[in-house]
């Protein structure tokens, strides 16, 4: 069994980002579990002064819930051409230690725009030595309440793509 980590970039209640990432969990293939981290909005702002024996509980919790992954998801809105603080706050406290280090990493997308942070989280992704998957997922969901979003993601065709997402991503994993 593949454990799967899953990461949205937003904290908001009525997120499409987090839709994604529980639509990804919902559907995700025989052979795969994915869970789904959202305590993004609880972990302390990362300082570099906090780390080994004063690391926060909250972040030691993200840590391990990565080291234990055998890969991670991420779904991320875009805020001002970047990526938003609170994902980047998580992922600054994964940079100093070995929990990122060619760990399988995919980026899904609930936004058809969001370019600028697609790009600067490659490059943070890549950067923090992640093993970057190639393909991914695009769900155009942006602007759009909830109900219209579950909508969208029951889907027979998104629920296959959702799926085969993984499934592809999964494949990624076990070939390294
Ligand atoms: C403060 C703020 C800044 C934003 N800046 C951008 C931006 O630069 N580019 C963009 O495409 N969308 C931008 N947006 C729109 C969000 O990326 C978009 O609403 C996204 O779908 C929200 O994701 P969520 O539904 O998961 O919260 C911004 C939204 C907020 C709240």
């Amino acid at each position: 069994m593949l454990n799967i980590l899953a990461i949205s970039g937003s904290l908001r209640a009525a997120s499409t980002n987090s839709a994604l990432v529980a639509a990804l969990a919902r559907d995700a293939p025989p052979g795969c579990r994915v869970t789904v981290y959202d305590r993004l909005g609880s972990l302390p702002i990362f300082n570099p002064d906090d780390e080994g024996d004063r690391t926060p509980l909250e972040a030691s919790e993200l840590i391990d819930a990565v080291t234990s992954a055998d890969g991670v998801i991420i779904s991320c809105p875009e805020y001002a051409h970047g990526v938003p603080g609170g994902l980047k706050n998580a992922l600054d406290w994964l940079v100093s230690r070995d929990a990122a280090v060619e760990k399988p990493a995919m980026l899904v997308h609930a936004s058809s725009r969001s370019l600028f942070a697609r790009a600067a989280l490659s490059e943070i992704i890549r950067t923090m030595s992640f093993a970057l998957y190639d393909g991914g997922l695009e769900i155009a969901l942006l602007g759009k309440k909830p109900p219209e979003v579950e909508n969208i993601l029951a889907e027979p065709e998104k629920r296959l793509a959702l799926r085969d997402t993984i499934s592809a991503f999964a494949d990624f994993i076990r070939s390294r």
